[in-house]
Parts: structure tokens; sequence; C-alpha cells
């Protein structure tokens, strides 16, 4: 076997250029991977800086659903839900919970009768150590089909190009149930009035090993009352929070959770089709809301209600979103939980 002949010296500088490379290649490929060399790629960075609103980025805050409130209180499963998922969660007991009611807008001080979408963020945790986290919004659909569709309804929607939005609509027809719903659907007085549709398909797996292909709605138990957004607007630009403080002061305010199984063909990928009204639907418990907490101290103020965050029974199906968004909340979070300074706690003590 023939000897080296390089010097020490050579052979160590030798071993540096080629872990040079091997760093070099791997960063390239971690830089393909996320898009740096596709400029068209869509990216966690390239939603984000779409979601910033006119009023400049909301520091310290979410970079959607900038504006909300905490809650805790509990999830109390009835059992039937174990039908449908193994998942801890669905098992005949109380699970404390973890929330958050929001506005759909990247505008943190936006005043609550501007904004047509309502969201609550929830985490249920189980003894087991499992994690449940999702975020739903009032809109019975979503507004379009795909990621790249969504991207060009945040440019249209900020471009100061007058018809934009009338050019967005018509290429895409499938925006029209949320239009609909957006225009014509009533308006509610309180965040606990409406009904939260988490949209996205998951797939939860049985007891026997069986997948069944779901989406799920938590739905109010509080008779919702319609209010025009002009008699809204008349309540103050932060009404929403403070008549939920009120309201759960006076008692406990809850929601019915309902499971809905999609039929073989139901369209499972798109959040934008509604699944015919007949689907078999499980109520598999009810979120009961007893306490709120402002966020700027609260416990929901630095979670990311990822939907990916799933405990085992329920997991993620073909449809593309929770993994995309899993990315951009993950991008949204860093940013903001590096700009504590910018959003100061007030309680004593607190870390910065
Ligand atoms: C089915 C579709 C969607 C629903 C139901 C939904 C709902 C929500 C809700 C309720 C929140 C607030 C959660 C909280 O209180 O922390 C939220 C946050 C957020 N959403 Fe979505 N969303 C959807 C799709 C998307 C998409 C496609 C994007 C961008 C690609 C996006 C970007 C964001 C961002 C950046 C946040 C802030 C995350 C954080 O900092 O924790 N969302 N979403």
């Amino acid at each position: 076997m023939a000897q080296s002949r390089q010097s020490p010296a050579r052979s160590v500088f030798g071993s540096l250029v080629l872990i040079a490379v091997v760093i070099g290649f791997g960063a390239a490929a971690f830089a393909y991977t996320a898009g740096w060399f596709s400029p068209r790629r869509l990216t966690p960075d390239r939603f984000v800086q779409a979601l910033t609103p006119p009023t400049g980025e909301p520091l310290g805050h979410r970079r959607n659903h900038a504006k909300g409130i905490c809650f805790t209180g509990v999830f109390e499963a009835n059992g039937a839900g174990s039908a449908l998922s193994h998942a801890e969660v669905f098992t005949r007991g109380q699970y404390p919970v973890l929330g958050r009611f929001n506005l759909g807008t990247p505008d943190a001080n936006a005043a609550d009768a501007t904004v047509r979408v309502r969201g609550m963020g929830l985490q249920i945790a189980t003894p087991d150590g499992q994690e449940w986290r999702s975020a739903m919004i009032n809109a019975p659909i979503f507004a379009v089909s795909t990621l790249p569709a969504f991207y060009e309804l945040l440019l249209a929607s900020a471009s100061k190009e007058p018809d934009a939005m009338k050019t967005f609509v018509a290429a895409h027809p499938e925006f029209g149930p949320f239009g609909a719903w957006a225009t014509k659907g009533p308006w509610t007085g309180s965040y606990a009035e409406e009904r939260y549709h988490g949209l996205n398909s998951f797939v939860f797996t049985d007891g026997s090993g069986a997948d069944h292909t779901v989406r799920w709605s938590l739905l109010p138990a509080a008779q919702p009352v319609p209010v025009s957004p002009d008699d809204l607007a008349k309540r103050g630009p932060n009404f929403l929070e403070q008549e939920i403080t009120e309201r759960v002061r006076g008692g406990p305010q809850r929601w019915t959770m309902a499971v809905t199984v999609a039929n073989p063909g139901d369209p499972t990928a798109d959040p934008s089709k509604a699944w015919p009204g007949d689907r078999r639907t499980v109520e598999a418990g009810t979120l009961i809301v007893q306490q709120i907490e402002p966020e700027r101290d609260g416990p929901c103020r630095d979670i990311n209600f990822d939907p990916t965050v799933l405990p085992s029974g329920i997991r993620t199906s073909d449809d593309p979103f929770p993994a995309a968004r899993s990315s951009v909340y993950a991008k949204s979070y860093d940013l903001r939980t590096a700009e504590a300074k910018d959003y100061p706690r007030t309680a004593p003590g607190a870390k910065p």
C-alpha cells in the first residue's frame, strides 16, 4: 500500500478544505431547499413578508391574527370520539385547555369591527404527555384552494392597483363561497357566539387501526345575535375583548366539538371545498372556557398554535396546508419572541 508523502501541515489543510467543501455543499443544499436559489419558490419568509400590513410589521406580535386574548379552561370528552381516534383526548374525562381568541389581521391595533375573520387557537393536554394544537376560524370554508393562491390573495389584497382583487377573484372562482360568507354572512358581537372551524382535514386512527379522514368545528352554546358592522363600530375598537372578559366572568362559555368524517371521494386536500351536509358527524365533547387573561402577560402569548402538533391517533392528511402553516407559524413565532422588548410585559418580575 502506498504511503502518504504529505506533510502533517498539508494534510490538516487538505482536511479543512474537504470540511469546507462538505459544509458548503450542505449549506447550498439547505439554501436550495429553503428556496433561496429559486426566487419564485414560496418560503416562510415570503409569506411573512406578504402578510406585513401597511402599518408595518407588528413587532412582538403574531404576523397574522395579531390581536388576541388568552383563555384557559377544560375540554370535557364524552367518549364518543374514541370511535374515530384512539387519542387520549377522546377518552371520557376532563383535560386542561389553553387558548386564544383572535382577529384575522396582521394589524395588532385593528379596530374589532373592521375585521371579518375571527379565530381561536386551542391546545388540549392529556395525562399521557401529549398535546393537540389547532387554530380555527369562523369562516365555514377557506378562501382559496392552494398555497400559491393564498400568496396571490395576500398580494392582491395589499396591492395599490385598483383592480387587483377583481383580477384575483376572476382567476380564482373557488374564492366565491368565502366571498359570499364574508359579504353576506351575519356578524356577531361576541367571540362566544362564533363557530370555529378547523377547515383542514386530518386523519384519525381508531383503536382497531382503521383511518378516518375528518375535519372539526367548535359550535357555541351561546345563541348568535346578528349585529351589523356599523353597530359594532359604535361599541369601540376593543369591544370583543371587553365583552368576552365580562361574559366569562359571569359564567363559563361552552362549545360542542363536532368531528365530521369524509366519504370516499370528498375533497380532503382543498379547504375551500365544503363537504356535503349529510356526512357522519360525531360530537366528541365540550370545550369549557373558564377564565380570560390579557395576552400581554397571559399564558397564550408565547405559544405557537401549530396545527401539526398532534397526539398519537391524529395525523396530517393529504391536505398540504398544515405543513406549510407549521413552517410559517414557526417563522412568525421566532420573530415575535425575539422582539419581546417591542411588546413589554407589565407583570412585576416577568421575563422581558
Ligand atoms: C385553514 C387555513 C387557516 C386557518 C384556519 C388559520 C387560522 C389561524 C389562527 C386562528 C391563527 C391564530 C392562532 C393564535 O392565536 O396563535 C393563525 C395564525 C397565523 N396564521 Fe393562519 N390559518 C390558516 C392558514 C394560514 C396560512 C395558509 C398562512 C400562511 C401561509 C397562515 C399564516 C399565519 C401566521 C403567520 C400566524 C401567526 C402564527 C404565530 O405567530 O403563532 N395561516 N392562523
